[in-house]
């Protein structure tokens, strides 16, 4: 895969750079920040996602900053709409990191040649799709560890991408059983790790990070996955029917404290089989 990257040169074209010598220089009215992604999901994953929500991204009930009601069919009950979590909050001191990106991807490949992008995007017969959405954390390595203790799947060992100064790894899809994949995905990295850090990657695991493969290694990773139809999914599907379990009977309002207790002394179980069968 050969990158060419876009240097300050070709910034003598863009239309939106206004006035000043500068092409980081653009309207104030077009300086984006992500305030929030809305995940579509069914039923099946609602309250799961809930739970995921308060145990693997760490969200208190203080963080859940709305929660929508609505009864459909009068007698029934109310039914839940949507939830909204704030996974992280407050600027960043470094400029670097204050950062918005949108990439873009797509099916390259010739159209007689298989192509994970196209098929997500096929099976969604949909001209776009959110495919992953990456957070940044400021201790990948200590994230990375919590998420595997509680059974967290991820399709790539923590990778680095040199030109870009970030270490990343990325989790499976998010689905449940019996559902197709959904091409949905998280992204966690972080940014301008030190040459500590980075020595301490090197010694956990030798064969487990590479240099400057990172789009390859994760555009590789999931062409073969979806070549072989078996796509990993974001918790395996054993651990999300325990959770299902848990939760299946309830509102997500009524998923209370003693629950995701519950939940995370279930994910930590599954967690440490997991670790101690492999
Ligand atoms: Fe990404």
């Amino acid at each position: 895969m050969r990158w060419v990257m876009r240097g300050a040169s070709d910034c003598l074209s863009m239309p939106l750079s206004v006035g000043n010598n500068s092409c980081m220089n653009r309207p104030n009215f077009l300086n984006f920040k992500v305030d929030h992604m809305t995940l579509l999901v069914q039923p099946e994953m609602y309250n799961v996602s809930y739970v995921i929500f308060r145990t693997i991204f760490g969200c208190a009930p203080e963080h859940m900053l709305y929660e929508k009601r609505k009864e459909w069919v009068s007698g029934e009950g109310d039914r839940s709409l949507t939830f909204a979590m704030q996974v992280g909050e407050g600027e960043d001191v470094k400029p670097e990191f204050n950062n918005t990106m949108i990439a873009v991807v797509q099916p390259s490949e010739p159209k007689n040649m298989r192509s994970h992008v196209r098929d997500m995007l096929n099976s969604h017969s949909a001209a776009a799709h959110w495919q992953h959405i990456a957070l940044r954390t400021p201790d990948l390595l200590a994230f990375h560890q919590h998420a595997q203790d509680r059974g967290v799947n991820f399709i790539t060992p923590v990778l680095r991408d040199e030109s870009e100064d970030v270490i990343q790894v990325f989790t499976g899809e998010w689905y449940h059983p019996g559902a197709p994949a959904s091409g949905m995905f998280f992204e966690f990295l972080q940014r301008n790790p030190s040459e500590e850090l980075m020595q301490k990657l090197a010694e956990r695991n030798r064969e487990s990070w590479f240099n400057d493969k990172t789009f390859l290694g994760l555009y590789g990773e999931k062409e073969s996955e979806y070549q072989s139809g078996k796509v990993k999914p974001f918790i395996d599907e054993e651990l999300f029917q325990i959770l299902a379990k848990l939760v299946k009977d309830k509102m997500v309002w009524e998923i209370d404290e003693k629950i995701i207790q519950a939940a995370e002394a279930a994910m930590l179980k599954y967690g440490k089989a997991r670790k101690n069968a492999a």
